[in-house]
């Protein structure tokens, strides 16, 4: 069964909510669990997302004992692991793969199905699995799978050719076991990475982040179990925000990280948004009139490729044309087809979207084909006059928490309704997900 989200839009949003817990640092930090051995890692701020299951499954599946309430996730790592993942998790997410650095360091094995690539792009994992060779791991695929053997890793120097967040993150876990220093050269430093590495030392992990980007790693024999909370969401926060603008609205999003939004509170200053700063919340004031800006996506701290799409909607109904240009994923602009349907009018032109502002747009059936597509499209909904229906709304709880009721809470007149078959044939929708 899948769900749609039905929205009536033109109302301006007001209020405030507070950010979940980051998906893309509590999905790393429960793979770095199985470090452990008979030991147990708690964590705060766990939001409740269907990754953050697939991950549980995953990790029960390899032997962990796991306890989730209250935000809050208890993992009890048995001395034995197993260290084959199962085909149906892996496919279900990418970010298993985040298992296998941890995996060969802890038991010197691992089997990880190809994860295979998704909407957004084909997603290799070569850059992982270079680094791991590098550092004595001997790499090979058997039918689609990555089928990995280590006698103890070596600390070495590893550059990457492109700073990939997973990459950084599973060679990271698998040097701290390795046989002396690891330095990881243009590393990935988005703050999540930053959240992983203090959960690490705290761990007894040694572990010293460079200012030039690179990542030294000393090995040690064994970690500790401990506990840790993770960080605000920074792209489900950006979210809400750019939910008040695109509305004209008045929302606050408490109990963030200032420091880890700039880049998009630099393109909200210079699109004309009022804002109001403090040190852990951020409001964005009524604009009259947004004015068009240009940006491109880049490696942390540049502007966020998870925002490119929800950006792109609010700059639909921007005054003036905007230049996106998306340099991180190859295909990231599959939202475009079906913002032009809602009235917009944007271009596509290789890597670059030209975001030509209109007044105003129209409510229709839309299909999420990834989740910040699908958070795009609600984006639009909400500004839409009339009703607008957003299919396959899996996707996008995959990383919002509470999507309905914040929603709902902001002033939003939003509604989940489960899609009956003949539905989503009627409306031409792909109810299979697309891939
Ligand atoms: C992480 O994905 C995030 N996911 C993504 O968030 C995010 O978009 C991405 O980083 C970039 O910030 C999680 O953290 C769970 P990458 P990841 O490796 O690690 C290429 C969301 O919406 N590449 O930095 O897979 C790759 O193809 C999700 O929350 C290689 O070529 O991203 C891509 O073009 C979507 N070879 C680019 O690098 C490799 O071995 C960035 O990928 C690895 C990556």
């Amino acid at each position: 069964m899948d769900y749609k989200l039905r929205i009536e839009g033109g109302t301006k949003l007001k209020g405030k909510i507070v950010a979940q817990g980051a998906k893309n640092a509590a999905l790393p930090i429960m793979a770095a669990s199985l470090l452990l051995k008979g030991q147990k890692l708690s964590l705060e701020r766990v939001p409740y997302l269907k990754d953050v299951n697939t991950m549980i499954d995953l990790l029960r599946k390899l032997g962990v004992q796991i306890d989730f309430k209250d935000h809050h996730i208890a993992l009890d790592v048995p001395e034995e692991l197993c260290w084959e993942t199962p085909a149906n998790l892996v496919r279900k997410m990418r970010a298993s793969s985040l298992v296998l650095g941890p995996l060969i360091a802890r038991c010197g094995r691992a089997i990880l199905p190809l994860p295979g690539g998704c909407s957004i792009g084909s997603r290799p994992i070569d850059l992982h699995l270079k680094g791991l060779a590098r550092m004595g791991a001997t790499i090979e695929l058997v039918h689609g799978a990555v089928h990995a053997h280590a006698n103890g890793l070596r600390g070495c120097r590893i550059y990457l050719d492109f700073p990939s967040v997973g990459a950084t993150e599973n060679l990271l876990m698998a040097a701290v076991f390795a046989q002396g220093e690891t330095v990881i050269e243009n590393a990935a430093r988005e703050p999540e990475i930053g959240n992983l590495i203090q959960t690490l030392i705290s761990m007894g992990a040694r572990i010293e982040e460079r200012s030039t980007g690179e990542i030294l790693v000393e090995g040690v024999d064994e970690l500790q179990g401990c506990q840790s909370e993770i960080i605000p969401d920074r792209i489900e926060a950006s979210t809400y925000l750019l939910a008040g603008v695109i509305t004209r609205g008045e929302v606050t999003v408490d109990e963030i990280n200032t420091g880890h939004v700039d880049a998009l509170l630099a393109k909200l200053e210079e699109s004309g948004v009022p804002l109001t700063i403090e040190k852990n919340s951020v409001t964005v004031h009524p604009v009259r009139e947004l004015k068009a800006v240009s940006l491109k996506t880049m490696p942390f701290p540049g502007f966020p490729t998870d925002l490119q799409p929800q950006i792109m909607s609010t700059l639909a109904l921007a005054n003036g044309t905007s230049i996106i240009q998306e340099s991180v994923f190859e295909s990231r602009f599959r939202h475009i087809s079906e913002l032009n349907k809602m009235g917009a009018s944007i271009e596509v032109q290789g890597h670059t979207a030209i975001v030509k502002g209109v007044r105003e747009l129209i409510g229709a059936d839309v299909q999420a084909t990834d989740l910040r597509a699908g958070a795009s499209l609600i984006l639009a909904g909400l500004a839409a006059f009339d009703e607008t229906n957003i299919f396959n709304l899996g996707h996008v709880w995959r990383g919002y928490e509470d999507l309905h009721i914040k929603l709902t809470k902001l002033g939003g007149r939003v509604e989940i309704l489960p899609v009956e078959e003949i539905e989503s044939k009627v409306n031409g929708i792909n109810m299979k997900g697309v891939h």
